[in-house]
C-alpha cells in the first residue's frame, strides 16, 4: 500500500507541508536546509512512533508551534488513514489508525512497513547489537505472526525476573516459575528468528553480490546464550552472577547478528563507502524479502542517495528498487545526480523542495525531462 497523501504540521522548518507522493519512486531536490531530510523524518514518525534524528521527538517540533501534527493516507483496499500527534506539553504521542486511537507503536509498523537508509546507515555494522537485533525483529515481526506475542511474554517474565534478582528473592517459588516462561518464550524467539534468517541469507548473498563483490562476507546469528546448552539450565546456573550483575545477562535479549569478512568483523576491514554498500543490502534485501513471503512492499527512506556511490553502483542499486514494488522516497541535493537512473517505464515523480518565509513547505513538481 503506497501512501498517496501526506500532510504536516509543526514539523521542523515546515508550519505545513502537503504532498500526494506517486505510487513508486518519488525524488525531492531542493537545497541544504531546505527540508528534504525532515520529508522523510515525518514519514518515519508515522510509521515508526519515533524519529531517526533525535530520541526527544519534541526536538521535530517547529520552534513556534505548539504541536506537532502528522497525516498519511494509504492507499489500499480499504485505504488506511495514519495520524500522530505530539504535543510540546505532553510526553505521550498520540496515534490513530482509520479514526480509531491506538495504543501501541507496532500496530503503526505493523501497518506502515519503513526502511530507511540514509548517511548513518554504516553505524549498522558499528553500532551496538541493539540495532542489528532490531533489523533481524523487523524482518521477523513482519513475516511471523505470532513473533510479537512471544516477544511480549518474554519480556514481561524478564522484568520479573530482573526484580526477583535485584530483591536478593533468588530462592522464591515464583523465580523458577519466571525461568520456566524465559526458555519457552525465548526458545520460541530464536526459533522464529532462525527461521527469518534462513530465508533471509540468499535473499540477501543475490542483492549484495550486485552490489559489491565481498565473496568472504558473512551473517552469523548469535542467540545470545550458549549454542549448546538450553536457555532454562543457563537460566538455573547463572542466577548468582546475574544477581551480582543485577540483571539477566543471557537470552534472546543479546542476540547478535554479526557481520563478518573472514574472521574479522568486517567493520575493521571495509571503508565506509563498503559499509554503506553492505548496509544497503541488507536494508534492500528485507524489502525484497517482505515482498517473497508475503506479497507487502515497504516503502523505503532513502536520504541523500548520491552521496558516496559511484555512477555503476547508483544504477545498480536503483535498479533493485524499480525491480521491486515498492513506494521510496528519495532525497538529493543535485537535480541531476538521479537522471539516468530510471528506465522510462518506471513512474517517478519528481518534486522541488522550497521553503518560503510563512514555512509553508512548497513542493513543485518537476519535469523528468527538463530538470
Ligand atoms: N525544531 C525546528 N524548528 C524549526 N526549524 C528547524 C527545527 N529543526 C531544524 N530546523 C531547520 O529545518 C531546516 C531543514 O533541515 P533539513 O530537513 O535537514 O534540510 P535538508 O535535508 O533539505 O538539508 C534546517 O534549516 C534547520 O535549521
Ligand atoms: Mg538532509
Amino acid at each position: 500500500m503506497p501512501l498517496d497523501r501526506l500532510a504536516f504540521q509543526g514539523l521542523r522548518n515546515f508550519k505545513t507541508l502537503e504532498l500526494s507522493p506517486g505510487p513508486r519512486i518519488n525524488v525531492f531536490v531542493g537545497e541544504n536546509g531546505s527540508g528534504k531530510t525532515s520529508l522523510l523524518e515525518g514519514i518515519h514518525v508515522l510509521g515508526m512512533g519515533r524519529s531517526f534524528r533525535t530520541r526527544q521527538l519534541r526536538n521535530a517540533i517547529a520552534h513556534d508551534a505548539s504541536e506537532l501534527v502528522l497525516h498519511g493516507h494509504l492507499d489500499g483496499e480499504p485505504p488506511v488513514p495514519i495520524g500522530v500527534r505530539r504535543r510540546l506539553d505532553a510526553d505521550e504521542l498520540e496515534m490513530r489508525l482509520s479514526g480509531e486511537k491506538v495504543g501501541r507503536v507496532s500496530e503503526l509498523v505493523q501497518t506502515l512497513p519503513l526502511q530507511l537508509i540514509n548517511p548513518d546507515a554504516f553505524r549498522l555494522l558499528e553500532g551496538s547489537p541493539a540495532g542489528r537485533r532490531e533489523f533481524v525483529d523487523w524482518g521477523v515481526f513482519h513475516v511471523k505472526h505470532d513473533f510479537l506475542d512471544a516477544w511480549k511474554r518474554y519480556r514481561r517474565a524478564l522484568k520479573h525476573r530482573n526484580a526477583l534478582l535485584r530483591h536478593g528473592r533468588m530462592q522464591d517459588a515464583s523465580m523458577s516459575a519466571w525461568e520456566r516462561e524465559l526458555a519457552h518464550w525465548g526458545a520460541r524467539m530464536d526459533d522464529l528468528r532462525h527461521a527469518w534468517l534462513d530465508a533471509f541469507l540468499p535473499v540477501f548473498q543475490e542483492t549484495l553480490e550486485g552490489l559489491i563483490s565481498l565473496p568472504d562476507l558473512q551473517l552469523r546469528y548469535a542467540r545470545g546464550w550458549d549454542r549448546k546448552r538450553e536457555l532454562a539450565e543457563v537460566l538455573e546456573q547463572g542466577r548468582e552472577t546475574d544477581q551480582q550483575m543485577g540483571f539477566t545477562q543471557q537470552g534472546p535479549q543479546r542476540a547478535d547478528l554479526s557481520i563478518r569478512l573472514g574472521r574479522r568483523p568486517a567493520v575493521e576491514i571495509l571503508s565506509r563507502g563498503q559499509q554503506k554498500l553492505v548496509v544497503s543490502a541488507l536494508k534492500l534485501a528485507q524489502g525484497r524479502l517482505l515482498e517473497r513471503l508475503t506479497g507487502r512492499s515497504c516503502v523505503y527512506l532513502i536520504d541523500d542517495l548520491p552521496a558516496e556511490l559511484d555512477d555503476g553502483r547508483k544504477r545498480i542499486f536503483c535498479e533493485w528498487l524499480m525491480h521491486m514494488r515498492c513506494q521510496a522516497f528519495i532525497t538529493s541535493v543535485d537535480p541531476g545526480a538521479l537522471m539516468e537512473q530510471w528506465d522510462p517505464n518506471t513512474p517517478v515523480s519528481m518534486f522541488h523542495v522550497k521553503h518560503s518565509e510563512v514555512g509553508q513547505g512548497q513542493l513543485l513538481p518537476m519535469d523528468r525531462q527538463t530538470s
